[in-house]
């Protein structure tokens, strides 16, 4: 295959090999090896793996299992992906008296743990596999890493329906990335990045059928492994080879962050790894790769990204977050644009209409004329196929790809035509290959060609077969077993507060769904107390929550975040058509009522809700598992405890929506009129700034004690609350705050939250905060009471 390819994997890496590091094989009850000068590591008998804490970056530290000979130490394993402990202190891993292991952080908090309280667990060991198990006295296993892999799958590990490997999100952090291998519910294995722009399946090849894949959707027994001698079988059919197949070379399946999956094999003697596999071999077919409005281009080893003219890469240590426009994007609304042709490049998706065969200038009025459009791509393969885009997404240059895109750009711009292969002209001698390949104009896909004018002929078609295949799958799963086995898995190793429930616990909990706490557009909620006397608010969701193939998993996910500041979900219900979800109640119910009627809130517990709501937003952005973007920001969706802490309600909704298919934009249903950002009614792409806009009017709102949302109301004849009170600021608080208060509040706390909320609700979203931002810049005035 390819030979030896050197990614350079981490900025800086240290390994604590002081004098006195001593090895172990075993830990027993009660051990523990600590972060720092006198580190200690848990060998496996051959030597292969070790297993101990891993430093990147001057501070973080990872409780790691790696290969001991490998040149770069390649971690294959962390308990603490998304949280690091501090390397420079007396973080540790014990394996407890009471049979947990647990990672503890500096100050003692607990970082991550196994969740195995038993006495008789009685070791921990590091198998020859690089599996690290907890042993009872009898030898049975009770807990393996094997069952939790991070972007690694070793030789040998079963990957089942309840695995999933997703890639780090940079070279120099074991942070969750975007790119993930799973099976799907349709029984197949894929490769699917998961942008908080869209969620689109890039492997196996999305625009073949099944059987021309190789794949079959009909095996439901979901496992696949990779053995000994490097070779690969997966339920699905999926087979393949490393290329120096056979015994005693070490191996590793690892997604990697740029998107492909591939098989590295070490070279005993010098320590390097070889690519022996990958499922991409052309890299701009990841999708998502170079993010939103950036250019995938063709390079043979690792995919090269870049911008197209009028716009600027956001973060280019991670291309994933992809380019900005450096102009307002709302003048693309207007007609004094011009359009930049791109030869032999085009987005993927996102089209807004697709026609007959039309002229350049017919495709060119259309895009033109239709707000929405950014951009329109032309083919002229005979005939003039023309796709007017609403985004651009998975964008891609090759330079034997016959067609353009022509981008709008505003009339005060005036780039000239770009060569998006200057820089690599080396490897594409872009114009004499056309000339050779002739009118044909195929694309590479992998190994295979294939015929762009019908593949997107049959696309529609394929989108409608592929849905009847997961809506028939389950429907399948659901009649026959009630819940697919997956599930069960998945919800067991949660925690055990966390669980299904009955409809009729339900039905019996809430007294026939007798005391409506309220009523929203995801559904109705419910006062209830379950049998053992917890009070509950009781969720039933609307018939837009169809059951769709990611719905268990998103679930799941709902169900493992835990912040102060969101709700607790305790469980959920699915039973022929009833889906129900169950909260934690809240004494206080939700803020409007504490606003706009006729109790209201003293200025400290207003302070106090806009920071534990920034906090709660923060973390969905930023801080948990999978990014979550809310989508439905308002005070109804932030409820208060007893002590009026703010919890925010119905997170992670958005994603249980029906998704309309792979490569479509994130769901449009939800959002609440006078909350929502303008890109809601512009259909740019849904980002978390749709949440940081709702933020903004409810920190308004809460200063003013009134409703300032004013979307879709007329502009120019005064406009709405909203946009009359940010345009009439003028630094002065006085006469701003509630009137209620009778002055009765901190100067610059409020100064603060007005500045806050303002920025919030910028019109251009690259202009709001992160909610993280938010968050510093509130607590920076949280005690000045004045
Ligand atoms: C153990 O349970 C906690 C919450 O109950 C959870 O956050 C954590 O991920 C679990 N740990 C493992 C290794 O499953
Ligand atoms: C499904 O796949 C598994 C694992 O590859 C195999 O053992 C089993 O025989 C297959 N079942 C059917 C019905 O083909
Ligand atoms: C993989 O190798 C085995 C022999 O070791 C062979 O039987 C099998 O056909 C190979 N599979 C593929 C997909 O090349
Ligand atoms: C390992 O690398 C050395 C030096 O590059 C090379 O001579 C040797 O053939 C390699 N071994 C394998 C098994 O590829
Ligand atoms: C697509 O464009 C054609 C021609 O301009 C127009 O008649 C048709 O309504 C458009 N369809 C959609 C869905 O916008």
């Amino acid at each position: 295959m390819r030979g030896l390819i050197t990614i350079p994997i981490f900025l800086y890496l240290f390994i604590f090999t002081t004098a006195a590091s001593k090895s172990r094989l075993i830990l027993n009850r009660g051990d523990s090896i600590t972060v720092g000068k006198e580190s200690q590591f848990l060998t496996s008998p051959d030597a292969t793996f070790t297993l101990g804490f891993y430093g990147l970056g001057t501070n973080a530290c990872w409780l790691a299992i790696w290969f001991t000979n490998s040149a770069d130490k390649t971690v294959v394993w962390t308990a603490n992906r998304n949280r690091p402990v501090n390397r420079n202190g007396a973080a540790k891993v014990t394996l407890r008296r009471d049979g947990t292991m647990v990672l503890t952080d500096v100050d003692g908090t607990v970082v991550w743990q196994t969740n195995t309280t038993s006495f008789d667990i009685a070791a921990a060991h590091l198998l020859n596999t690089g599996n690290l198990v907890l042993r009872s006295q009898k030898g049975d296993i009770l807990w393996q890493s094997f069952d939790s892999p991070m972007n690694t799958l070793l030789p040998s590990q079963p990957f089942t329906k309840s695995t999933r490997l997703t890639s780090v999100s940079s070279q120099a952090s074991f942070a969750t990335g975007i790119f993930n291998l799973y099976f799907g519910s349709d029984n197949v294995l894929r490769l699917i990045s998961d942008s908080p722009d869209t969620s689109t399946s890039y492997w196996p090849n999305p625009d073949l059928r099944m059987y021309e894949n190789g794949r079959t959707n009909y095996n439901s027994s979901r496992i696949a492994v990779l053995d000994d001698h490097g070779r690969f079988l997966s339920s699905d059919l999926l087979q393949f080879n490393a290329s120096d197949v056979g015994p005693g070379v070490k191996r590793r399946l690892t997604m990697d962050y740029d998107g492909n999956l591939r098989i590295y094999s070490l070279n005993g003697s010098t320590g390097l790894w070889s690519v022996t596999w990958q499922a991409l071999s052309q890299p701009c077919n990841v999708k998502g790769v170079c993010g939103r409005n950036a250019i995938c281009v063709y390079a043979p080893l690792l995919p090269k990204c870049t911008c197209p003219p009028g716009y600027v890469v956001e973060d280019e240590t991670n291309w994933n977050t992809g380019c900005n426009p450096m102009f307002n994007p709302k003048l693309l609304q207007s007609k004094e644009v011009n359009f930049l042709q791109i030869p032999h490049t085009d987005f993927y998706g996102f089209d807004l209409n697709t026609t007959d065969p039309v002229t350049l200038e017919t495709c060119r009025s259309m895009c033109l004329e239709d707000f929405r459009c950014v951009a329109f791509s032309y083919r002229l393969l005979g005939q003039g196929f023309c796709f007017i885009k609403s985004a651009m997404l998975n964008g891609y240059a090759a330079p034997d790809f016959e067609a353009s895109i022509y981008i709008k750009l505003p009339d005060t711009l005036a780039p000239s035509k770009p060569n998006i292969f200057h820089a690599s002209s080396q490897t594409c001698g872009s114009d004499e290959r056309e000339e050779l390949i002739g009118s044909s104009s195929m694309y590479d896909f992998g190994s295979r060609r294939v015929k762009w004018v019908y593949m997107y002929s049959f696309a529609a078609a394929l989108g409608a077969i592929e849905l009847m295949f997961i809506l028939l799958g389950w429907w399948f799963l659901f009649q026959k077993h009630g819940i697919p086995a997956s599930v069960e898995a998945g919800y067991n190793m949660i925690s055990s507060q966390f669980r299904q429930y009955t409809y009729s616990e339900l039905k019996k909990a809430t007294k026939n769904f007798a005391e409506e706490l309220g009523r929203g557009g995801s559904g109705s909620v419910y006062k209830g107390v379950l049998s053992d006397d917890r009070v509950v608010a009781v969720k039933k969701l609307g018939d837009v929550f169809q059951a769709h193939e990611e719905y268990f998993a998103e679930i799941s996910t709902i169900g493992k975040i835990n912040h102060m500041n969101l709700v607790r979900i305790w469980g959920f219900c699915l039973e022929r058509r009833h889906r129900l979800l169950v909260y934690e109640y809240l004494d206080n119910l939700s803020l409007d009522r504490h606003v706009f009627g006729s109790s209201f809130l003293s200025w400290k517990q207003r302070y106090a809700v806009a920071l534990g709501t920034a906090k709660g937003l923060a973390y969905l952005h930023h801080e948990c598992l999978e990014w979550v973007i809310h989508c439905d920001v308002k005070p109804e969706n932030i409820l208060l405890d007893s002590d009026f802490q703010p919890k925010i309600a119905d997170f992670g909704l958005a994603k249980l929506l029906q998704r309309e298919g792979d490569g479509s934009e994130f769901t449009r249903i939800r959002g609440t009129k006078g909350y929502m950002a303008p890109e809601w009614a512009l259909s740019l792409p849904i980002t978390s700034k749709v949440d940081v806009f709702g933020y903004g009017v409810v920190v308004l709102e809460m200063v003013r004690g009134v409703r300032l949302g004013n979307w879709g109301e007329e502009e120019g004849d005064g406009g709405g609350a909203l946009s009359s009170f940010v345009r009439r600021w003028r630094g002065e608080v006085e006469g701003v705050v509630d009137g209620r208060l009778e002055g009765r509040f901190g100067r610059r706390q409020a100064a603060a939250l007005i500045q806050v909320g303002i920025a919030c609700v910028e019109d251009d979203r690259n202009k709001r905060p992160t909610m993280a931002t938010v968050v510093q810049s509130l607590m920076a005035c949280e005690y000045e009471e004045d």
